[in-house]
């Protein structure tokens, strides 16, 4: 028998890259499991995991929302609501109720495209939003955004003359994704000296560009608020987007996940693309994706998300459907949690006091640390850093030292992945090397998270590591 060597595998699964758990995540993981040794010999005491968005992450610990818990648990064990009567708010108890109604056992598979009183709920959250009618049958329940993407792009990727337009920086799930798939990814810059503003003249330009080299541009990826930029795109912007798809024939894919993290609101907000398609009366195929991972809600873990289809047509719809039911559905815990996201307790509910003040507890906490890095990260010798409005990112840019350059290429690495390695080495702390994300030629950046706590310790670290770094390669 020949032994399964990767050779036999798909060559497209060697060429998927996906650095937010590449080598530093599992350096970090290295790290921590040498932490529980009583001689560890390391020069800190824990690992910090900037690297992901993955809010209660373990050292991150953001506090799920009671709200979500409490309706989680009752769907999970009907009978609690009876053993443990003073336990749960009325309004809990009857959102479980109606739930339990509607969904049946969450050990149940649903319908395909999630269960159908929550894709009703989804859409009237969509409406309330956007000012506009939404299908229910024009939703599609997911496995976090993830699953829904990765479903598009293999449905729109023809093979290896099909591309899909994708932002640089971007995240890696796009790149991976499409390499799963044999596609191209055709790179458009994102513009750091404007906040990481989007320019439609980049796009056209990547298009026209993929044009001369025989490759169809199938679809336009947008990620707003983004990842890893924190960017947030204004109307004008948006409208010319729509524009540009209309005329060269672009599905719309707009990852909008992070559609609650918006740490400057009034100059900032966030519009969706499903409002402006609407407003500007666009024909413009349009995959909306959103998720219970990001917002203040963090529930990564229970793996939930939908998506709507604007302007897609009926047989396109029905083979999506077919595909997903090749799944069976998505998990019922992630259902529930995207049913708590679109229908959160409004005013005069029991829930309502301690929903408001846990999400703005959040949303302050994330504000204020994003602020402050971006600040402090952005003062040093050799760094700037966009003050993010949007995500739960920063995405500082490095000048570095010609040495620690030549240095890192005798390593073998690019001379961010070299930096980060020495961080994590030094601190403990792990972020994303600029490399995993894309970045114009000679540039460096770090991508890292602004969930972690005890942000004035953590920003401490980060500052003295760099100084000693600029000094050690001749920065200084
Ligand atoms: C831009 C973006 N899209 C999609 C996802 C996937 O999220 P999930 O599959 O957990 O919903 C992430 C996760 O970090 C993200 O940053």
């Amino acid at each position: 028998m020949r032994p399964l060597t990767i050779d036999r595998l798909n060559p497209a699964i060697r060429n998927v890259e996906y650095a937010v758990r590449g080598e530093l995540a599992i350096k970090a993981e290295a790290h921590r499991e040498k932490l529980k040794e009583p001689d560890h010999g390391l020069p800190f005491d824990k690992v910090i995991s900037s690297n992901i968005g993955n809010p209660q992450q373990r050292g991150l610990d953001q506090p799920p929302i009671t709200f979500v818990r409490q309706v989680a648990a009752l769907m999970e064990w009907p009978a609690l609501a009876e053993l443990a009567p003073n336990v749960f708010p009325e309004d809990v108890v009857a959102r479980a109720r109606e739930l339990l109604h509607e969904a049946g056992s969450i050990g149940a598979y649903s319908h395909s495209m999630g269960v159908p009183f929550i894709r009703k709920n989804v859409a009237k959250f969509i409406e309330r939003r956007d000012g506009f009618p939404s299908d229910p049958n024009h939703i599609f329940l997911t496995t976090g955004a993830s699953s829904g993407v990765s479903l598009l792009l293999s449905m729109l990727l023809t093979g290896p003359k099909s591309g899909i337009l994708i932002p640089i920086p971007q995240y890696p799930l796009y790149t991976a994704t499409i390499a799963a798939f044999h596609g191209n990814g055709l790179p458009y810059f994102l513009d750091e000296s404007a906040e990481w503003a989007t320019s439609p003249n980049d796009i056209a330009h990547a298009v026209a560009k993929a044009d001369k080299d025989g490759i169809e541009a199938k679809a336009l990826v947008v990620i707003n608020p983004g990842n890893p930029t924190g960017g947030v795109l204004d109307r004008n912007t948006m409208e010319h987007i729509v524009r540009l798809c209309e005329e060269h024939s672009l599905v719309l894919l707009a990852d909008e996940v992070y559609q609650e993290n918006l740490h400057r609101r009034e100059t900032h907000p966030f519009i969706s693309f499903k409002k402006v398609v609407r407003e500007l009366n666009s024909p413009v195929p349009l995959i909306s994706f959103h998720s219970i991972s990001k917002g203040v809600m963090g529930e990564c873990g229970r793996r939930g998300g939908y998506f709507e289809v604007t302007n897609v047509s009926d047989p396109v719809t029905a083979e999506m459907y077919k595909m997903v039911s090749v799944g069976l559905c998505p998990p019922l815990s992630g259902q529930i949690a995207v049913d708590c996201m679109v229908r959160p307790p409004v005013e005069g509910e029991p829930s309502y006091p301690l929903w408001k003040k846990e999400t703005e507890a959040t949303h302050a906490a994330l504000a204020a640390r994003t602020k402050l890095m971006a600040q402090r990260l952005g003062a040093l010798p050799g760094a700037s850093c966009v003050d993010s409005p949007g995500a739960l990112y920063l995405y500082p840019r490095l000048e570095l030292p010609q040495k620690a350059v030549e240095a890192a290429r005798a390593a073998g690495k690019e001379p961010d992945a070299f930096y980060a390695l020495q961080l994590l080495d030094e601190t403990g702390i792990c972020v994303v090397p600029g490399s995993g994300f894309g970045q114009k030629e000679g540039e460096a950046h770090y991508r890292l998270t602004c969930l972690c706590p005890g942000v004035d310790e953590y920003v401490g670290a980060l500052e003295n590591f760099h100084l000693g770094f600029m000094k050690r390669y001749g920065g200084l």
